[in-house]
């Protein structure tokens, strides 16, 4: 049976929850501000905590503002609309300057996060949960701590011309037969938001019959600007179904020597904040601090989105990179900008950073910007190959702590680190760090 009690929020940590004490546990209350006075419903309780959810608020923080979002509250995808984008701005700084010194054993007084100019409409990707109930297309995301999909007309933090994208989206799944076996959709605009590029992924099915009934009903909901792919399983099984535009976005050229176009094929990693990518590229470069006789190693490194543009100023690049259509796509991005100085590996970075490490090669610099899980096998052997600084980019503050720990302790200092908030309204944050061999 559910127990009924009254706690006050004392602070906002990792995850968005709200934090309070109760029989000296500490309760984590999601969708919380600093300031509630709340009732909650125990949904789990541990030796020394307790999750819960808001049965009601008793006295609002002064913080709570009426979200803009409808679906605020119900919908998994964010959870910040109940505070002003400045308030969540203050409990990601916070959180993340205590995990910081907490796991990453660092001692900072303060960190900047840098703020996105409009905190709405800024995802230029989306996977849209998919699933037919009685004939009819719900798609959007899930539910909070649950599968069930919560169904949508419009989402406030993606493009508008990936909301433009839903009642077509609708109605072409709803014709599919096997409509079904459609579990998700992606979605990807471009930066100039010329081109559109939907990703159907079908479960349980032969690849020639879905290509087939997909050919039939694309166009009827969709121009020609639209491209279409299916997805039958892993990544390495997404194929084209109906040619349109590509995925690409320009680096622009103030600090370059021309400006740079990535394209990008469907299931190539992607940072979905446009103008927050364009302000990591540039810190790259600040924190880098090149010169002509500088050779960089940037582990991770995707479609090339930071191989491309330091390759003006420095000596060589090699980008390591495991899914081989984004080394294609690098190699092609490379090729068509004529830079002769970037070599793209097509490898695992664990085995590649062995592999140098046996072979005794060095490099100046290495970028890091790996997945959720970070970098701690990567690391391994970084102090023989590396020989000044390492920029590492992390879209998760726990994992980025532990890692930072390690680097300290074999003789990398933090030298600058700078949150960026590439995710207004939901609760990740970006980390960019640079830190110099001692
Ligand atoms: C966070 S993304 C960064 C991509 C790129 N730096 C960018 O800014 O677009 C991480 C990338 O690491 C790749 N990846 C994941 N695990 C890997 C591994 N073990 N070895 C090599 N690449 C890996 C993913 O395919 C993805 O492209």
């Amino acid at each position: 049976m559910e127990k009924i009690s009254e706690i006050k929020i004392e602070k906002v940590i990792s995850g968005g929850n709200g934090i309070g004490r109760l029989d000296g546990k500490t309760v984590m209350v999601p969708l919380t501000a600093v300031g509630d006075t709340v009732t909650i419903n125990i949904k789990k309780e541990k030796k020394n905590y307790i999750i819960a959810e808001i049965a009601n608020v008793v006295e609002p923080s002064p913080d709570r503002i009426e979200p803009e979002c409808e679906y605020f509250g119900e919908c998994g995808g964010c959870a910040f609309w109940h505070v002003p984008y400045e308030t969540e701005l203050e409990y990601k700084r916070q959180w993340c300057l205590e995990t910081i010194n907490k796991i990453g054993k660092l001692e900072l007084n303060s960190v900047d996060v840098v703020a996105q100019k409009e905190s709405t409409h800024y995802r230029n990707r989306v996977q849209f949960k998919v699933r037919k109930v009685g004939g009819e297309i719900m798609l959007g995301f899930y539910r909070r701590r649950s599968k069930f999909i919560i169904n949508i007309d419009s989402c406030m933090i993606v493009k508008k011309r990936i909301n433009d994208q839903i009642p077509a989206l609708k109605a072409m799944l709803g014709e599919l037969k096997f409509g079904d076996q459609v579990p998700q959709v992606e979605v990807t605009v471009d930066d100039n938001n010329k081109g559109v590029v939907i990703v159907v992924h079908v479960t349980k099915r032969s690849p020639q019959k879905v290509k087939r009934a997909l050919k039939e009903v694309f166009p009827k909901h969709f121009g020609e600007d639209v491209a279409l792919f299916m997805q039958l399983g892993r990544k390495s099984s997404i194929s084209s179904v109906c040619k349109g535009a590509r995925t690409s976005y320009s680096i622009p050229s103030p600090n370059l020597r021309s400006e740079i176009t990535i394209e990008l094929s469907p299931g190539s990693f992607l940072q979905v904040n446009y103008e927050q990518n364009i302000f990591l590229i540039d810190k790259v470069m600040k924190y880098l601090e090149l010169t002509r006789r500088d050779s960089v190693i940037d582990l991770f490194c995707g479609s090339g989105n930071f191989s491309l543009p330091i390759s003006f100023f420095c000596h060589d690049v090699t980008g390591v990179e495991s899914y081989p259509l984004a080394i294609m796509d690098a190699t092609n991005n490379k090729k068509r900008h004529a830079m002769k100085n970037i070599e793209f590996i097509c490898s695992d970075v664990n085995s590649e950073m062995k592999r140098l490490a046996e072979s005794h090669v060095e490099y100046d610099h290495a970028i890091i910007d790996p997945p959720r899980d970070g970098a701690m096998e990567t690391l391994k052997d970084i102090n023989r190959i590396i020989n000044d600084k390492i920029i590492y980019i992390s879209c998760d503050i726990a994992t980025f702590s532990r890692d930072a720990a390690y680097l300290k302790d074999i003789g990398f200092e933090l030298a600058d680190i700078c949150l960026v908030d590439m995710f207004p309204r939901t609760y990740h944050v970006e980390t960019i760090a640079k830190f110099s061999k001692k």
